[in-house]
C-alpha cells in the first residue's frame, strides 16, 4: 500500500511550483533543514491552524504557547505511566465486551468506529475526567469537522491549491455542532469531583487563578480533540492492515502477547506503522521574517510544508523505505534502535510542538493492541485496494470492515 495521492503531490512538491510567486508553499525534504524550521522563531504555526484551532495548543507560538503548554504538561507525564494506564484499564473491559459481542453474533464491525470508540473513551476520561458508557458515541459529534477540517487542508496543502468559499463555509457550520459537543465536556467536568489531573482539570484551575478565559479553554478542548483521537484511531487500523499481509508476525506476537511478553517486538510493529503512515502526513509552518536556508530564501508569508510521509519513505534514508519491516526498530548489540538522521523520523513532530500526548497514545495503542492480537483472529472483508487518503490525517480510502473469532 503506497499512495499514489500522496506521491503526486510529493513530486510536484519538490519541483518547487510557482517559485516566485508571494506566499508559496514549498516541500522541505532536507532533514537538516525540517529541524532548523521547527526550532526556528523565524517560522510560525500557520493563519489556517489558528482560525482552526483558535488559541488551543495546536494552533499557538510564543508566550501564549508557552503558558499553555505550562499549564498542561504535568498532566501528561513521561515517566508516569500509571496515570494514563488508569484509564486505559478502565476502558479495556467494555471494549473486549463490544469485540466478543460481535464474535458471538458473527457480526461485522467498521474497525475504525470501533477504534474511535475506544481511543475517545480513553482520552475523555484521562484528558477531560469525564467517564462514557462503553456504548457512548460521543466522539462522532466531532467527525463532520474533521472532514471538513480535512478538505480545507487537502486545499491548502497542495500546490497551487485554493479554499473555496464552500468549503470554508462547511467549516463554520461543522463547528457549531463540534462547540456543543466541547460545551457538554466542560460543563460535565466542572461538576466532576475527580481532582485535577487531568488536563480540563488543569485548565479549570488555571482559570480560577485568572490565567485562562472560557474562551481559551474551549479551544484546548476543541485542539486535544482534533489531535487525539483521529490520529491513535487511523494508527490502529493501519497496524492491523499491515499485519494482515504479514500472517508471520502476528502468527509469531500472539502466543507472546498472550503470555504477558512481547512488548519489544509489538513496539517495532507500532513504530514501523507509524513510519509507513504518519497519521499527521504533513505539517506547515509560515515564515513571519526572512530566512536564508542554503540557496533557498523563505519571504514572510511563505509556507514549508514538512512531511512525516516523506521523510519515512526517503529512499536516501532508510533502505527499502515502502517495506514494512518491524525489525528495523530492534536494538542492536550498540543499544537502543536510532533514526537514520535525527529527523528522519518524526511522527509525533519535534521541537518545542513535539507531540504532548505521543506516550498516552502509544500505551493505548500497545495496550489495544496487545488485547486484540492476542486474544482475536482479524478477518478482513473490505472490497478491493486500500490506499491512504489525505484529510486532516491519513486514513484509508475505503471503510475497514472485520469479523473477529477468538483465538
Ligand atoms: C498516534 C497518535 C498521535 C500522533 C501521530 C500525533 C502527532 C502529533 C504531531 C506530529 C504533532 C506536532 C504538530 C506540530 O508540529 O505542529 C503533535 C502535536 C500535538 N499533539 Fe499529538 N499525536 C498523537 C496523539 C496525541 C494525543 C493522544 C494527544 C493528547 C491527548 C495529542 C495532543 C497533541 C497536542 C496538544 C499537540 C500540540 C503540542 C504543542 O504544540 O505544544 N496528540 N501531535
Amino acid at each position: 500500500m503506497r499512495s499514489t495521492v500522496v506521491r503526486q503531490l510529493l513530486e510536484v512538491h519538490g519541483a518547487d511550483p510557482r517559485p516566485e510567486s508571494p506566499g508559496r508553499r514549498l516541500l522541505v525534504i532536507e532533514p537538516d533543514d525540517v529541524g532548523e524550521i521547527l526550532h526556528s522563531t523565524a517560522f510560525q504555526r500557520t493563519d489556517f491552524v489558528r482560525q482552526l484551532a483558535g488559541s488551543g495548543l495546536l494552533a499557538t507560538d510564543g508566550p501564549l504557547w508557552r503558558e499553555r503548554r505550562r499549564i498542561m504538561q504535568p498532566s501528561f507525564p513521561v515517566r508516569e505511566p500509571e496515570r494514563h494506564l488508569e484509564s486505559i484499564d478502565w476502558a479495556m473491559p467494555g471494549f473486549i465486551d463490544r469485540l466478543g459481542c460481535a464474535v458471538d453474533e458473527d457480526r461485522r464491525l467498521c474497525l475504525l468506529d470501533e477504534m474511535m470508540r475506544v481511543i475517545s473513551r480513553i482520552v475523555y476520561r484521562a484528558v477531560f475526567g469525564v467517564e462514557l458508557r462503553s456504548d457512548e458515541d460521543r466522539v462522532s459529534k466531532f467527525q463532520p469537522m474533521m472532514d471538513a477540517v480535512g478538505a480545507v487542508h487537502w486545499s491548502l496543502v497542495a500546490p497551487g491549491g485554493t479554499v473555496s468559499a464552500a468549503a470554508l463555509s462547511q467549516l463554520q457550520r461543522t463547528r457549531s455542532l463540534a462547540d456543543e459537543e466541547i460545551a457538554w465536556i466542560i460543563q460535565r467536568r466542572r461538576g466532576a469531583d475527580v481532582g485535577v489531573d487531568d488536563a480540563l482539570g488543569r485548565l479549570l484551575s488555571a482559570q480560577a487563578e485568572g490565567r485562562i478565559d472560557d474562551e481559551g479553554i474551549h479551544d484546548e478542548v476543541r485542539s486535544l480533540v482534533l489531535a487525539a483521537t483521529e490520529t491513535s484511531a487511523n494508527s490502529l487500523v493501519w497496524c492491523l492492515l499491515l499485519l494482515e499481509d504479514h500472517p508471520e508476525v502476528i502468527e509469531r506476537i500472539a502466543p507472546e502477547l498472550a503470555a504477558g511478553r512481547g512488548e519489544a517486538e509489538l513496539d517495532a510493529v507500532i513504530w514501523e506503522t507509524l513510519r509507513l503512515y504518519p497519521p499527521v502526513w504533513a505539517n506547515e509552518r509560515q515564515a513571519v521574517e526572512t530566512a536564508v536556508q542554503g540557496d533557498r530564501t523563505w519571504e514572510p508569508g511563505d509556507r514549508a510544508v514538512i512531511s512525516a510521509y516523506r521523510l519515512h519513505r526517503d529512499p536516501r534514508l532508510w533502505n527499502d523505505p515502502d517495506l514494512f519491516r518491524p525489525e528495523r526498530f530492534a536494538a542492536s548489540s550498540e543499544g537502543r534502535w536510532k533514526p537514520p538522521h535525527r529527523f528522519a523520523y518524526m511522527p509525533f513532530g519535534a521541537g518545542p510542538h513535539l507531540c504532548i500526548g505521543r506516550n498516552l497514545a502509544l500505551l493505548e495503542m500497545r495496550r489495544i493492541l496487545r488485547e486484540i492480537i492476542s486474544g482475536f483472529r482479524v478477518e478482513f472483508e473490505s472490497p478491493g485496494e486500500i490506499e491512504p487518503i489525505l484529510g486532516i490525517v491519513m486514513r484509508p480510502s475505503a471503510p475497514v470492515s472485520v469479523r473477529l473469532r477468538r483465538r
